[in-house]
């Protein structure tokens, strides 16, 4: 198992180039099974989760090559299995369900578990499935879901849901009829989908609003497609900008997707300019301390909680914190405390009280996004912080240690 072992108190300063967005390119990666050919998607980020939904299509019978340009020929799927060795290690992995019950007729996949993040259920996606007319039993662990042919219908969502909403418009995309999908999320990797879907020939209109409707069609055809840029990365960098008080430029993102955080941002008092579709980022100080709560798209998003309350530590006064999606989403909160920061929970909410400074230790990761905010909170802390258990940071960063390195961070990757 690797570490990072950060040297505390660089001020970031140069360019970096943000990756294609994860949560845009799994569901674009499974929504293949629905083609009988090979789809190219490029800008394909280097991450494990990534790695994990390609050896998962693989155990499908779907053939993968390439890496950062991936070829997936779906023109045979020999089956209709997702093993919990996989489901385990990626919960996304739950978005084959829609696409190949639509393409086979039936779908084994593997119930995800709870996470570090919270219980995270998938009843929404399976009550939407039945309501197409699927027939589906829990056995053993798994999810058995059976339907010759999907039928459209309206299907409200409880909660506005990402992957629910994703998993649904891709089995509509092959059903018989209409399905109008009612307080759907309107995140922008859940219009990325619908864009890519409509280049292979679905019918679907609404995708960004909470109302999308999919008019089911017989087939759909390969295409090429490049992956949007990861506003969850690009934002964890501004936060980089900030928390250092450095000056950092992100190329390759997009800005229209960041509204949210870059107005809490500004609010606190980072200075952030757009020119020519990259974003500048300066963090000079003082900062406000600001109330942040957590919504669906288009609020602020909760990939980015973590990280906004590392940055909060850090800001005179008392800051509010609060978690309306994953209530449980506060595993940072006792290993920044470690770092000297002064955070108290109450059901969920987090009140942050700002510090002069954090002091380097050795802290753990428990999630991807928790992981994050640990680095930030070492690229600041005085003396050495060694952040263990970066495979979570792996499953969602690329080559996060390469690049905060170059903007002069002094940051390591060793061998536990
Ligand atoms: N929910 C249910 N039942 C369901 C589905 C969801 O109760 O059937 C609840 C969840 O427990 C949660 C809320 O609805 O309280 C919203 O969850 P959602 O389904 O939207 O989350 P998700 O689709 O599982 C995606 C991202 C997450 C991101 C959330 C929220 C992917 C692959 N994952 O998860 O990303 O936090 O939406 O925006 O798109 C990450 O990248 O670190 C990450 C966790």
């Amino acid at each position: 198992m690797d570490k990072l072992i950060i040297n505390g108190g660089t001020r970031l300063k140069g360019e970096v180039k943000i990756s294609g967005a994860k949560n845009a390119a799994l569901p674009l990666i499974a929504a293949c099974l629905l083609t009988e050919g090979c789809t190219t998607l490029s800008n394909i980020p280097t991450l494990r989760d990534i790695i994990t939904i390609i050896k998962l299509m693989e155990k499908l019978g779907v053939e993968v090559k390439g890496k950062d340009i991936l070829k997936i020929d779906a023109s045979q799927v020999r089956s209709y299995r997702a093993p919990y060795e996989l489901v385990k290690t990626m919960r996304a992995s739950i978005l084959v369900l829609g696409p190949l019950l639509a393409r086979m007729g039936r779908a084994k996949v593997s119930l995800p578990g709870g996470c570090a993040i919270g219980p995270r259920p998938v009843n929404l996606h399976l009550k939407a499935l039945e309501s197409m007319g699927a027939t589906i039993k829990l056995e053993r662990g798994y999810i058995v879901a059976e339907c010759k042919k999907l039928r459209g219908t309206r299907v409200y969502f409880d909660l506005s849901t990402v992957t629910g909403t994703e998993n649904i418009m891709m089995a509509a995309t092959l059903a018989q009829g209409t399905t109008v999908l009612e307080n759907a999320a309107k995140e922008p990797e859940v219009e990325e989908l619908a864009s890519a879907l409509k280049k292979m020939g679905a019918h679907i209109e609404g995708a960004g609003t909470d109302v999308i409707t999919i008019e089911g069609v017989a087939h759909v055809h390969p295409i090429e497609h490049t992956i949007m840029p990861d506003r969850i990365e690009a934002g964890t960098y501004m936060v980089a900008a900030g928390i250092t008080q450095g000056d950092i430029t992100l190329l390759n993102c997009n800005v229209t997707h960041l509204n949210a955080l870059i107005e809490k941002l500004e609010e606190i008092g980072l200075k952030i300019t757009e020119k020519n579709g990259n974003l500048r980022v300066v963090g000079t100080t003082p900062f406000k301390s600001t109330d942040v709560k957590t919504l669906p798209y288009p609020g602020f998003p909760t990939d980015m909680q973590a990280q906004i309350m590392t940055l909060l530590c850090l800001v005179e006064g008392s800051s509010i914190v609060t978690e309306t999606i994953f209530k449980d989403r506060f595993m940072h909160v006792g290993e920044l405390r470690r770092l000297g920061a002064d955070i108290r929970v109450e059901g969920n909410t987090a009140i942050v009280n700002g510090v002069k400074k954090l002091y380097g230790a050795p802290v753990m990761a428990t999630d991807l996004r928790a992981s994050a905010s640990l680095v930030l909170a070492g690229l600041v802390a005085e003396g050495v912080t060694e952040v263990s258990r970066v495979y979570h940071l792996d499953r969602g960063y690329e080559r996060m240690e390469v690049k905060l390195s170059q903007l002069g961070a002094d940051i390591q990757r060793v061998k536990e």
